[in-house]
């Protein structure tokens, strides 16, 4: 039972020239009106990849750096396909362990989802994995290892799924992957996981919003692979609109993120589109993902991430003409300007699961009794094996997460996208969701894609810790895949 999705917004959009132009002025100056042409028509495309993992050597613009990804540039290739087109990806794996690559938010057959130990083996060392799917929804993702803190080395890629018929009027796109960045500077990822395992949380990192956005003091920043100090340059033309795709591909990073004389107009979050909303800044946590609309000023603009509570940022350069081009610690006023709210974000109706009542499900982010690991479970207690929750084909569930710790969790959920209620109960469609210190956050899932699927934590640190429950079909789990290296899924170890 498929999701109502965007071929209503495109009908709805679309239907005849005398909407477009009702909307022209309104909402609908994104819409293929003013200074942006409307996209062409796309054919459906497949696409092909060969994603080899392995020992890479990467320049990071400003260093160099020793580390475990699928080329010799971080982040991996970009994966384009149109909506309904099918991705062919041929992982060789040429690392010295197991891994697996899992295409977050994209709600696809669970084999294909790359979940160690839950609904794939891990490809071991030397092993060869087709991975085969149709790209059901357009919208910005990215894909990632999903073995253990392989994510926090080069090892994630962007991934765009087109829309045939883009209902968007802009001219260009500008993928912005954020990434914090340790590997290869004189200690890597494992050893920060032996760190968080060992050490109490640091509580140095205070914010404004209260609680601690995330763990490690990381050397480096990046935009798309490159360090402040070396960064790239996005060179476009004053008057037009362009589409920012932001991704956070960071292990324990939030980034609060602004464009210098720039207003941002969010259309979309993790893929499904919004009512357009314009803000100043916006903080997007890790494996969440914005589409942005700007109007480009003219002149030379810092793109600053700053990482929330960590005293560091990362940095691009957006050039529309000629002149010297701003430090990367130059002050960026719109970090304090209006900054964009969860309840800020009204879904597109287009996309809005409706109000049928769902089955609730309450669920505890805590620590573990011995304060070394983190839980998602039903109380605080280690769920040793994870928690599974049962579903059953075509029921609303909601789950209700209450945050019982002091760090801020951004909880993912493979396979299906939900519906953040909030106090309209019209939020977004979201498959990740930040949820602060002692906040709590309700989302109803539609299920609706048959599977076991991982719900976790997407502070790497704290999945590998024990931050993972199981959301499966069924009273009970059907004989999965045999399950050695269960990677995050065996608690605090
Ligand atoms: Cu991007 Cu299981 O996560
Ligand atoms: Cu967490």
């Amino acid at each position: 039972m498929p999701v109502p999705s965007h071929p209503t917004r495109r009908a709805l959009l679309f239907g005849s020239a005398g909407t477009a132009a009702l909307l022209a002025g309104g909402p609908g100056a994104l819409l293929g009106t003013g200074s942006a042409a409307p996209r062409p028509a796309l054919p459906v495309a497949d696409t092909a990849v060969s994603l080899d993992a392995a020992p890479v050597t990467v320049d990071l613009g400003s260093r160099t750096v020793h580390t475990w990804g699928y080329a010799d540039r971080v982040p991996g290739p970009e994966i384009r396909v149109t909506a309904g087109g099918t991705v062919s990806a041929r992982l060789h794996n040429n690392l010295p362990q197991e891994t697996t690559v899992h295409w977050h938010g994209l709600r696809i057959d669970p084999t294909m989802d790359g979940a160690p130990g839950l609904s794939q083996v891990a490809v071991a060392p030397g092993d060869v994995f087709d991975y085969r799917f149709t790209a059901p929804d357009p919208g910005t993702y990215f894909y990632h290892s999903h073995v253990g803190t392989q994510l926090d080395r080069a090892a994630y890629g962007a991934l765009v799924v087109e829309d045939p018929a883009e209902p968007l009027g802009y001219d260009a796109e500008w993928i912005v992957v954020l990434d914090d960045w340790i590997d290869g500077t004189g200690t890597d990822p494992d050893a920060a996981l032996n760190l968080i395992r060992t050490g109490p949380v640091q509580t140095m990192h205070s914010t404004l919003l209260g609680g601690t956005a995330g763990h490690i003091d990381y050397p480096h920043y990046l935009v798309n692979g490159r360090t402040p100090e070396a960064p790239e340059v996005f060179t476009e033309t004053p008057g037009r609109r362009i589409r920012l795709r932001l991704i956070n591909a960071g292990a324990d990073t939030a980034f609060r993120v602004a464009l210098g004389g720039h207003e941002l107009t969010v259309t979309h979050t993790d893929g499904y589109p919004v009512v357009p909303v314009t803000v100043d800044t916006l903080l997007i946590g890790m494996g969440e993902r914005y589409d942005v609309l700007v109007t480009l000023a003219d002149g030379v603009f810092p793109l600053v991430a700053a990482a929330e509570g960590k005293n560091a940022r990362a940095f691009a350069v957006l050039r529309t003409s000629a002149g010297e081009a701003p430090s990367a610690s130059v002050a960026v006023p719109e970090l304090r300007g209006r900054l964009l709210t969860l309840a800020d974000l009204v879904v597109d109706p287009s996309v809005d699961l409706g109000d049928t009542p769902a089955r609730g499900v309450d669920l505890v982010l805590g620590r573990g009794r011995d304060g070394t690991g983190w839980t998602l479970g039903t109380s605080s207690a280690f769920d040793s094996p994870p928690l599974r929750v049962p579903v059953a084909l075509g029921e609303r569930v909601r789950l209700s997460f209450t945050n019982t710790t002091r760090m801020w969790h951004p909880v993912h959920l493979h396979g299906h996208t939900f519906q953040v209620r909030g106090a309209t109960g019209r939020g977004p469609r979201k498959d990740t969701v930040m949820v602060r210190p002692r906040e709590s956050v309700a989302v109803d899932v539609l299920a609706e894609n048959p599977g076991e699927w991982m719900l976790h934590c997407h502070n790497l640190y704290h999945s590998e810790l024990g931050m993972m429950a199981t959301f499966g079909y069924g009273e009970t789990p059907p004989p999965g895949p045999d399950m050695p290296g269960m990677s995050g899924m065996s608690g605090p170890g």
